[in-house]
């Protein structure tokens, strides 16, 4: 029961941004997607967001191919949160609502989700002047709302202030229990160490190392994730002065 990427390849001209990668993300599975700039995180959740049309690959979820209509399976919150400039925070909500077919209620569940978000006061404000923190958690509050069992969040700390960093953790370790497949990029390697089951190293397109945070330290004699991070991605074991 998870999500399961096979083969996955995106080309762009003549680079290759994402190079036969597989891997899956459990239901119940928190799984952080870390490597360096240009590694081919982004590319990877819009590919399988169905927003970036893959060369090469297979996406599943629960043992069958997705096709074109997956947004009811997996929900892309994006590196950019762009949201419609002329809806309210209330109305991207409603929207959701409307299109996954909540049953009648949502609206409780929407005002409790604003509330956790500190978002109450900006409930009537309209997108095109909402700061990027509000943008992204409008975005989070619709995607939850939406109930997604898949959930895909690009650098979703970034931009976010330290309440609604908690709440996002919160919010993503309750998805968690309740059976949801999470996959989380970010460059916040201890962030993403103490919220995460497993870890997937991307490099220049490529699967370089995954397993759990332990399995990750194991190799360094229990260093720390950026120590392992550094290694695998640089090639080689980095002897760096720490201070
Ligand atoms: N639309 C595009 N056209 C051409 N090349 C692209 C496009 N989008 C991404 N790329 C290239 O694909 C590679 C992977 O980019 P991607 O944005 O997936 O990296 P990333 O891991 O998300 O990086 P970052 O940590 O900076 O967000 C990079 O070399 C990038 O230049
Ligand atoms: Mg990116």
């Amino acid at each position: 029961m998870s999500l399961a990427v096979r083969g996955l390849t995106k080309r762009f001209d003549r680079k290759t941004a994402v190079d036969d990668l597989s891997f899956d993300v459990a239901r119940g599975e928190i799984v952080a997607v870390v490597g360096p700039n240009g590694a081919g995180k982004s590319t990877t959740l819009m590919c399988l967001s169905g927003l970036v049309r893959p060369d090469a690959g297979t996406i599943l979820f629960d043992g069958a191919v997705l096709g074109p209509e997956r947004g009811r399976t997996i929900a892309l919150i994006p590196e950019t949160p762009d949201v419609y400039p002329m809806l309210t925070v209330w109305e991207h909500l409603a929207f959701v609502a409307a299109l996954t077919k909540q049953p009648a209620g949502w609206e409780d569940r929407a005002e409790a989700l604003l509330d956790r978000l500190a978002m109450a006061r900006e409930r009537d404000t309209l997108g095109n002047t909402l700061s990027k923190g509000m943008r992204q958690k409008t975005l989070l509050a619709a995607t939850v709302l939406g109930g997604t069992p898949a959930l895909l969040l690009d650098e979703p700390m970034i931009g976010l202030d330290p309440l609604g960093q908690r709440e996002l953790r919160a919010i993503v370790t309750s998805l968690r229990a309740q059976g949801h497949a999470i996959l989380v990029s970010t460059h916040l390697l201890e962030s993403a160490a103490a919220m995460c089951d497993r870890m997937l190293v991307l490099d220049r397109g490529r699967l370089v190392a995954s397993g759990t945070i332990d399995e990750l330290r194991a190799r360094r004699g229990d260093g720390s994730i950026e120590d392992v991070f550094l290694d695998v991605t640089l090639g080689q074991p980095q002897d760096r002065i720490t201070s």
